[in-house]
């Protein structure tokens, strides 16, 4: 299955992607998290997305585009893949149709995490990661069992720079005026299917996961 994962910053696309992704059998492919590696490795690429990451600007198309292009092209994604934080404007979005065209195939679904601003404002502030192991945490919704430590490897949890609140607000501005007329675009192709990305996390990976059998019928 070929599917992408939308949604504001912090609904929750990233600890979806990790359920859903498994679920499928097919990797993940999240451009925030290849910014993000490319930035700690201090690569050209890293060094450019730095920039606009740190102000909660996107990345401009063409970068964008051709890192994906290259991901996609790697033997694992043949069979299929999750997209998640890809596309997040509309050039990004015809860009994928067209790159699915030329290797034969297309998007299948793409699925809307639906939730508010303040639950978003909620979840980036209390959001922690994991040097070690990447693992995302939660200090009030899943919260590991001793501050500032992974359960899960040992390692130091850290918070995102870009999880601050006035870079939140832009991102929510980002969001508004570049990623959500996605959701125009993909149901005039009537990929789009809207779920209630709140509650807990199990139940939110129910829904997504129902979503998904109901449309493999
Ligand atoms: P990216 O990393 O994609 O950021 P984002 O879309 O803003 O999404 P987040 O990673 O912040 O949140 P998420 O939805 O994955 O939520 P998570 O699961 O972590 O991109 C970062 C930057 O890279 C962009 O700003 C841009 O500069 C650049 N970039 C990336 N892709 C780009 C593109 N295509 N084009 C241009 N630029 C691009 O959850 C958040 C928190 O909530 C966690 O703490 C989690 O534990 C908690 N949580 C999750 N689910 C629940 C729940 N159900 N209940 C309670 N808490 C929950």
């Amino acid at each position: 299955m070929r599917l992408v994962l939308v949604g504001p910053p912090g609904a929750g696309k990233g600890t979806q992607a990790e359920f859903v992704a498994a679920h499928l059998a097919v990797p993940k492919i999240s451009t925030g998290d290849i910014f993000r590696s490319n930035v700690s490795q201090g690569t050209p690429l890293g060094v450019e997305a730095k920039r606009y990451m740190d102000a909660g600007e996107l990345v401009p198309d063409e970068v964008t585009i051709n890192m994906v292009r290259d991901r996609l092209a790697e033997p694992d994604a043949g069979a299929g893949f999750l997209l998640d934080g890809f596309p997040r404007t509309t050039p990004q979005a015809a860009a994928l149709d067209k790159l699915l065209v030329d290797l034969g195939t297309a998007l299948d679904l793409v699925l809307e995490l639906v939730v508010d601003d303040d639950e978003v404002v909620r979840r980036l502030s209390g959001r922690r990661t994991c040097r070690g192991c990447g693992k995302v945490w939660h200090v009030e919704f899943d919260a590991p069992s001793q501050e500032g430590r992974c359960d899960r490897c040992g390692a130091e949890l850290f918070q995102r720079d870009d999880d601050k609140p006035e870079t939140i607000a832009t991102r929510l501005r980002e969001y508004a005026d570049k990623t959500a007329p996605l959701v125009d675009f993909y149901g005039a192709q009537s990929k789009l299917v809207g779920i209630d990305a709140t509650g807990p996390v199990e139940d939110v990976t129910v829904r997504a996961i129902d979503a998904l059998r109901s449309y493999s019928g």
